[in-house]
């Protein structure tokens, strides 16, 4: 293990990154999280078994976790089907850093592919594709072609990472989505719930993992079966803010 990884609850590592002052996973369970909160909220297995193929928007690689645990599961669920995921990441951190979190994940062959993916921005096999962008994923999101079916929304919190929660960048998100796509994040700050409704997304209520609050799911139109419904006390607060003339949000 290298210096700042960290081992949280199920055993899987994380980082923590010095400059934001947060970890890269929630500490009950990098991998927990992943599958749970990312791979698992966001019906990707089920949608790669409905269409026999998948596409995913990866919004922060950070370790790969998520990615990772999408490929893993997709195929294991859904053998044969067609996976395509572009990453964005501004910030990839060296090779070496992140082996050990590579090399921890369920299959060795995932650590070299990752591996590849981190050194060349590409992996390429039958039924799977990769692509790593390095940028300011709220600037290249404008040259990237959808339609998605699934976008992994994890970056760091919105007080330190606003610009990947404002409306802007998730209605750029949106405009790329299949019809019924479903975006998953961990965060259900009611700042960020309005933001996704200004942007145009259905809202839910994800999954609690762990130790942490339940998240939230959006969804481009409507979805069988349907998000839970987020409680009706701040539901009737979101629909006030968006009416409102000069909504405060907080
Ligand atoms: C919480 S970590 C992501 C963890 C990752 N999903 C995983 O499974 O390991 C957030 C990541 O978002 C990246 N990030 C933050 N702001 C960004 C931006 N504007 N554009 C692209 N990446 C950004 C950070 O560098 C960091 O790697």
């Amino acid at each position: 293990m290298v210096e700042a990884t960290i081992l949280t609850r199920d055993g899987s590592p994380t980082r923590y990154h010095p400059r934001y002052q947060q970890h890269y996973h929630s500490l009950s369970g990098a991998h927990l999280e992943a599958r749970m909160r990312y791979v698992v909220a966001s019906r990707v297995v089920e949608r790669a078994r409905d269409q026999g193929k998948v596409r995913i928007l990866d919004v922060g690689f950070g370790l790969g976790t998520n990615l990772a645990w999408a490929i893993h599961e997709i195929q294991q669920e859904v053998p044969g089907a067609s996976i395509e995921i572009v990453s964005l990441e501004r910030e990839l951190l060296p090779v070496d850093v992140l082996l050990p979190h590579f090399r921890a994940l369920p299959e060795t062959r995932l650590a070299r592919m990752l591996r590849d993916l981190v050194q060349t921005g590409e992996w390429i096999e039958r039924n799977l594709r990769l692509q790593l962008i390095c940028a300011e994923a709220q600037i290249e999101i404008d040259s990237i072609e959808g339609p998605f079916d699934t976008v992994f929304l994890d970056p760091f919190s919105p007080r330190c990472n606003p610009e990947l929660w404002a409306s802007p960048f998730l209605a750029a998100i949106r405009s790329r989505m299949a019809q019924g796509g479903i975006l998953t994040t961990y965060s259900c700050a009611r700042s960020v719930r309005l933001s996704l409704l200004r942007a145009g997304w259905e809202i839910g209520v994800g999954p609690r993992v762990g130790s942490k609050s339940s998240g939230t799911l959006a969804s481009c139109g409507s979805v069988l079966p349907p998000l839970v419904a987020i409680d009706p006390k701040q539901s009737r607060w979101l629909v006030r803010q968006l009416r409102g003339p000069g909504d405060g949000e907080t």
